[in-house]
């Protein structure tokens, strides 16, 4: 399917951590790992779009992009939350253009073409001299959906493990915070001149926190700092306290859940509170981070002031990710570097992560499995 320079057996081989190279650095700077990776991983992933909350009600919609795929998310009369491209069947005009909204059918936004909220194609104006022309074949191209945990999650192309498989585990663990109990405060967006890949690895390992996050490496308990690895993801997790007055989340000492579900999820728990990052490709040297916030309590005076100080902190923090990230992006483009080393010790879940990517690789490219 796609043509990948340089791929050999030996490079996509998972070696032992404690012996294993870094993937080499064109994965993270040339436009053919970008184009293959859409495919190889987007497409066939499950994709974080939102929550189910944003859409309570029949005919509530929200849109989201799917490895550059416009994608509609409607709660349909009988209450079902259903998935489509935003795409009609025309000539390929858009249903909705608004991020998110109310309708009480998805009207097209170019001739008009109306569609029920079910997806099945309505009303056609000025058709009658078409002909071989039945509605029924015309209907939106729908897309699967799932949620888990009042999250929704949109997967294009059948072929991995089911939602439920892949968060296994998760909600045993961070019990007794139960995640769809949260409620759905803000949206923030980043665009990082880095591959999304740059980003990733640089969350996966808390290695990084003591150079370039020196407040939050005040909060965290560094040494109790751990991560576990799982079949479909990774979790760090520390203890944090709360030395000077400093707060995460106006928390006092508490546990502090951080998970990287593959290929781009991540969630981010503390007490009450649950953020959702999730890294979208753009090109090679550029991703879009977005950072959904949930709070427990989203409404009182004493809420709303820990909220302010959570989503400040956690931008100066992703700012300096940023920052690093950027010059980290650089720094894999340039002819100075290929592939490093990992420390055993502190980044075993960058090694995970790079070793899942080293599996979807070898999967697709011996043709083990097909993308259709
Ligand atoms: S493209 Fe939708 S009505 Fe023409
Ligand atoms: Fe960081």
């Amino acid at each position: 399917m796609h043509a990948l320079p340089d791929v050999t057996s030996d490079i996509l081989r998972v070696s032992p951590l404690e012996q294993s190279e870094t993937i080499p650095s064109c994965w993270y700077t040339d436009q053919r790992f970008h184009d293959f990776e859409k495919d190889a991983i987007f497409l066939c992933t499950w994709q974080y779009v939102g929550v189910e909350s944003q859409v309570p009600n029949a005919g509530d919609y929200i849109l989201a992009t799917v490895a550059g795929n416009p994608i509609i998310v409607v709660r349909s009369k009988e209450g079902v939350v259903q998935a489509f491209y935003n795409v009609c069947r025309h000539r390929g005009g858009p249903l909705a253009i608004e991020e998110s909204g109310h309708v009480r059918v998805l009207q097209c936004k170019y001739h008009g073409w109306t569609y029920c909220l079910d997806g099945s194609l309505r009303g056609v104006p000025r058709f009658d001299r078409t002909e071989l022309f039945d509605k029924k074949d015309y209907g939106l191209v729908p897309v699967e959906v799932c949620s888990w945990q009042g999250l929704l999650f949109v997967r294009l192309v059948d072929g991995s493990v089911a939602l439920e498989t892949l968060m296994g585990g998760i909600p045993e663990r961070i019990a007794p915070q139960q995640l769809n109990k949260l409620k759905f405060c803000r949206r923030v967006e980043y665009e990082i001149l880095c591959n999304w890949k740059t980003y990733v690895d640089n969350y996966l390992e808390g290695y990084h926190i003591p150079l370039v996050h020196p407040e939050l490496c005040k909060m965290l308990d560094y040494r109790a700092y751990t991560t576990e690895l799982h079949r479909h993801y990774s979790l760090q997790y520390s203890p944090f306290r709360d030395p000077e007055g400093n707060n995460i989340y106006g928390a006092a000492d508490g546990e502090a859940y951080y998970y990287f579900v593959f290929p781009n999820i991540m969630l981010n728990i503390l007490p009450g509170r649950l953020q959702v990052n999730s890294v979208i490709p753009v090109q090679p040297n550029r991703c879009r981070v977005v950072f959904d916030y949930y709070y427990s309590d989203i409404t009182s005076p004493e809420a709303l002031r820990m909220i302010a100080d959570d989503m400040k902190f956690s931008d100066e923090v992703q700012q300096e990710d940023i920052e690093i990230c950027e010059h980290v992006q650089r720094g894999l483009a340039s002819r100075g570097y290929d592939r490093g080393r990992f420390s055993a010790e502190c980044e075993q879940g960058v090694y995970h992560f790079q070793s899942m990517l080293k599996d979807t690789y070898r999967e697709v490219l011996t043709q083990s499995r097909t993308i259709v």
